[in-house]
């Protein structure tokens, strides 16, 4: 039985008609455990008045990385992204708060097949990094993960079936599943754009609504971006879906670039019609050289940190678009 293709923002649409058993609604992430406060210095949570609704997480001072399918407007007063919390209904100090100047989704997402599911916001200011906030680092262009690999997922999604929230970021591990499994079990809906990633055994583990546009992380890297879920969250029949960064370095540069000097010629531009800019023609797909421009990351700052140079992964973890 085929179930819902659960999207999850909150607020976000249900895709399909559920057809699974009837109460069998899912949320959270799901066998989890609270975060050790500021551990994970990158991730955001994105706020229509006051509410969390989407995860994302800091890529450069500037830009946020979430979901295309939070459907997150420009320069709307209501949307805050907020960076260095861990509890989002207390007043902390280290929380830092931003308005999202452009919000870019990919020009070939697909809200029907959910592919390209991939967005970035600009934020109206440059984030302070310092203890509680640090951006994480993006994969090599293409990279993979081998199935198998544990991952680690954040998020303020619910906790349980019932639409209750954590009080704090809560997260847990998950491990990497054949895409052609995945795409077995998800009856041919798991593109190449898509990792896939469920519990290692029976029990529930997971990621549901609130965690949509959250990381997916291994050894210091993000590597995923939370993008759907089976209805009931957690069971490894459906696993959890997430856009596979490393399919859009060259198009994420492309837009950094394009929004690098606000004041020059690109002000007027429009965000989601960077679709008709030059080099759309060449999105699709994995398409594309794998170069790095690595003149476009921030300073790397000394000792150790999410924004510092991570050690090269262990042989054998990653292969390149093996499945
Ligand atoms: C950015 O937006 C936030 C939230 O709307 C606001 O509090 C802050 O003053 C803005 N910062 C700048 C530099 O405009
Ligand atoms: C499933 O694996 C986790 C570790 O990933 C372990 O903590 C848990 O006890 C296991 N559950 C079962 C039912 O084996």
């Amino acid at each position: 039985m085929v179930t819902a293709l659960l999207i999850l923002s909150l607020g976000g649409s249900v895709l399909l008609p559920a057809l699974g058993p009837a109460g069998a609604r899912g949320s959270r992430v799901i066998g989890g455990k609270a975060a050790l406060p500021h551990s994970w210095p990158f991730i955001a949570s994105i706020q229509m008045d006051g509410q969390h609704f989407c995860g994302g997480f800091l890529v450069w001072p500037k830009w946020v990385m979430t979901a295309a399918h939070c459907p997150i407007p420009r320069r709307n007063p209501s949307v805050r992204v907020v960076l260095g919390a861990h509890r989002l209904e207390q007043p902390e100090e280290s929380q830092q708060v931003f308005g999202v100047e452009e919000s870019i989704a990919h020009p070939l997402y697909d809200p029907r097949t959910v592919d390209n599911d991939i967005r970035l916001l600009r934020l109206n200011g440059s984030a302070t990094l310092n203890k509680y906030v640090k951006r994480i680092r993006l994969p090599s262009p293409h990279i993979d993960l081998k199935p198998g690999t544990v991952c680690l997922v954040l998020g303020w999604g619910d906790i349980s079936n019932y639409g209750e929230r954590p009080e704090q970021l809560m997260e847990t591990d998950t491990a990497i599943v054949k895409r052609s499994l995945c795409r077995t079990l998800w009856r041919g809906r798991v593109s190449a754009n898509m990792l896939c990633g469920a519990s290692r055994n029976a029990t529930l583990r997971g990621v549901c609504a609130g965690d949509s546009g959250g990381p997916l992380v291994f050894k210091r890297k993000v590597y995923g971006i939370v993008s759907f879920s089976g209805e009931r969250c957690g069971d490894r029949r459906y696993p959890d879906v997430y856009t596979k960064i490393s399919n859009y370095i060259d198009w994420v540069h492309l837009i950094v670039l394009k929004h690098r000097h606000p004041e020059g010629q690109q002000k007027h531009n429009p965000g989601p019609g960077a679709a008709k800019g030059p080099g759309a023609g060449r999105l699709r797909g994995p398409a594309g050289g794998p170069r790095h421009r690595s003149g476009l990351e921030a300073p790397r700052r000394a000792g150790k940190g999410w924004d510092t140079r991570a050690p090269p992964p262990a042989p054998g973890a990653l292969t390149v678009d093996g499945n």
